[in-house]
């Protein structure tokens, strides 16, 4: 089995193939003058694993050249840590593109992974046997650690930013033992949310807010000011997929917020959980 590392999991997938002690692949990738990228896998096995997230459209694009380079394969694995366009998972206004389903659709292989994907739905649409890999347990095991090596007193109290959070929220609080709650947000643009007011039991105590993405910033930056509002401590930020566009890091860090922890699905500064040893197993 060879794993094949896509441009943008390249640290990911030299991770797994540690884990699972098999050999990662060469990939040989340029650009041409007019801006089309070529690409080639020169030596592939009987069963290749790839591993690419798609935070850009040129990503995704890398995914599907490094899927054709690989047809020879008797049996081909997709790890998709990351998949983007996942949040528009449905129809919000009449007419409008379903790009999670669409770009699903066109993904060809015997079996997909994705990680805590935004909306499991999506995974219908593959053209493949596909399973959402859950990373809370390395998330809850992160958090225990950070606990052992800091002072070991109370856990801290897990905040679900919103509605679609309180599963993987639930999930991280329950595998420490941690308290947990939700507020309930709604987004105004692609970088503006409100949130509704609400009474939390934060006073005197560390909180870490948990996302399934960070990309603006802008939940984190509006949820930690109501965590403050009601006499949180040490306010953290954490997420399986730390997108983190543009100034978001500044914009968390300017609002007070402890420190960001978030998975390798996308090779950032912050990713400093490996949900490696997930894939490894899963494969
Ligand atoms: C949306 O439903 C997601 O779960 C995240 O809450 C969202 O992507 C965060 O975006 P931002 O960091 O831009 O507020």
């Amino acid at each position: 089995m060879y794993i094949i590392p896509g441009p943008s999991s390249q640290v990911l997938a030299g991770n797994v193939a540690h884990a699972m002690q098999c050999r990662l692949a060469g990939t040989e990738f340029f650009r041409f003058p007019d801006g089309e990228q070529y690409l080639r896998v020169p030596d592939i096995d009987d069963h290749v694993v790839i591993i690419q997230s798609t935070p850009a459209d040129s990503d995704y694009i890398t995914l599907l050249q490094l899927i054709d380079a690989c047809d020879a394969a008797g049996r081909i694995d997709v790890v998709i840590p990351y998949f983007g366009y996942a949040r528009q998972d449905r129809r919000f206004k009449q007419g409008e593109s379903v790009s999670a389903r669409a770009l699903a659709r066109a993904i060809t292989a015997d079996r997909v992974f994705t990680i805590n994907v935004h909306n499991r739905g999506v995974l219908q649409h593959f053209d493949a046997d596909a399973a959402d890999l859950d990373a809370a347990p390395v998330i809850g095991a992160h958090l225990a650690s950070m606990k052992t090596e800091t002072d070991g007193s109370d856990n801290p109290v897990i905040i679900a930013p919103d509605k679609g959070a309180i599963e993987l929220v639930r999930s991280v609080a329950e595998y420490l033992g941690a308290d947990f709650d939700y507020i309930e947000k709604t987004r105004l643009s692609g970088d503006d949310v409100a949130i509704k007011t609400k009474k939390l039991d934060v006073a005197g105590k560390d909180v870490v807010i948990l996302d399934d993405i960070i990309s603006t910033g802008g939940t984190i930056v509006k949820t930690s000011d109501l965590l403050r509002e009601n006499g949180a401590d040490r306010v953290f930020a954490a997420c399986i997929h730390p997108v983190l566009a543009r100034n978001a890091a500044t914009r968390i860090f300017s609002a007070g917020i402890e420190g960001i922890m978030a998975t390798d699905t996308l090779d950032r500064s912050v990713s400093v959980i490996s949900v490696a040893q997930l894939i490894a197993d899963a494969i």
